[in-house]
């Protein structure tokens, strides 16, 4: 299928060895090493303020990689059967740091499309911690409790093609693993999206901490163009108004978690998910409690130039 696009040089391009929908894009040693002076023009700062500047970088990327980085990118998350890839430096060095790991972030996504505000962050990316302790009000920074697969974006009016998650730091971890699904693996696919609860209209909150002071309204299953089913679920946000859509939910959100057909995926430092975010899931295995546990994504969601 991408057949054509696995010779792009600087990269090795093949399916994850736990799906084939999955993407494997390593970058060798040699695109990093000319990768550091374009992204050394800016800092982060710059790219938070001057948000061409996201875009420079991105071109950076492209350029190095043939050009032809951007046609692979979006070609994987449109096409229903992937839809999703995890890029990773092939070797993590030194100068993979922090920042570099931000700015590659930025130049990836900057290929695929325009970032949403982060509402959260106040910024188009955020960076959030789980640590042993946390007293917030959402399971995102829950470190030993399974965080359900769900879509982003269910709860604000921007659009939400796509989201990518990458690992910044992580230390004293175990367990705590990416969970993902693909709609069309999961077992009760045609049972759910051909109920007709799941195409009414249903009001979705926030907590205090995603800093979103409106509530919104959409179904959980729409068509695509082509009438197949797309997804826009977390458990905890929507606000059902009856009984009917209360036992929708629970019999959605039993039958998402008892999937044998999830994708377990450890996700090691420097490395990123970037998934479409109407038919794939996405989720967290709890952590083994541990008082020293460190671990930092970054995420960054939005929507495609050209849909
Ligand atoms: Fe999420």
């Amino acid at each position: 299928m991408h057949e054509d696009l696995k010779d792009i040089e600087g990269l090795e391009i093949s399916f994850h060895e736990k799906s084939k929908r999955i993407i494997n894009i390593k970058i060798e040693d040699q695109v990093i090493d000319r990768l550091i002076f374009p992204f050394k023009k800016f800092d982060v700062t710059a790219l938070e303020y001057k948000p061409f500047t996201r875009f420079t970088i991105a071109k950076s990327l492209n350029d190095i990689t043939s050009g032809k980085l951007q046609n692979l990118f979006i070609s994987i998350l449109k096409n229903r059967e992937t839809g999703c890839f995890i890029i990773s430096p092939k070797n993590v060095s030194s100068k993979v740091d922090e920042n570099f790991l931000i700015k590659l972030s930025t130049a990836i996504t900057y290929l695929i499309g325009n970032p949403n505000h982060d509402a959260m962050a106040g910024k188009y990316y955020a960076r959030f911690h789980v640590k042993h302790e946390d007293i917030s009000d959402s399971y995102l920074r829950k470190a030993y409790i399974n965080m359900d697969l769900h879509t982003d974006g269910t709860y604000v009016k921007e659009k939400t093609d796509w989201l990518l998650m990458s690992k910044l730091e992580e230390e004293n971890v175990q367990g705590g693993e990416t969970t993902l699904l693909h709609l069309d693996d999961w077992e009760h696919l045609n049972e759910l999206f051909k109920d007709e609860i799941g195409k009414q209209n249903f009001i979705w909150g926030s907590p205090k901490s995603k800093n979103i002071d409106y509530k919104v309204e959409h179904p959980v299953f729409f068509k695509d163009k082509k009438g197949r089913a797309q997804i826009s679920y977390i458990d905890q946000f929507p606000e059902p108004k009856n009984m009917e859509q209360g036992l929708f939910l629970q019999k959605l959100s039993d039958t998402l978690e008892e999937s044998k057909k999830k994708i377990i995926i450890p996700l090691p430092v420097g490395s990123a998910i970037v998934a479409n975010n109407y038919f794939w899931l996405h989720g967290r295995k709890p952590f083994k409690e541990n008082k020293n546990l460190i671990r930092e994504l970054l995420r960054i969601r939005g929507s495609f130039f050209n849909n």
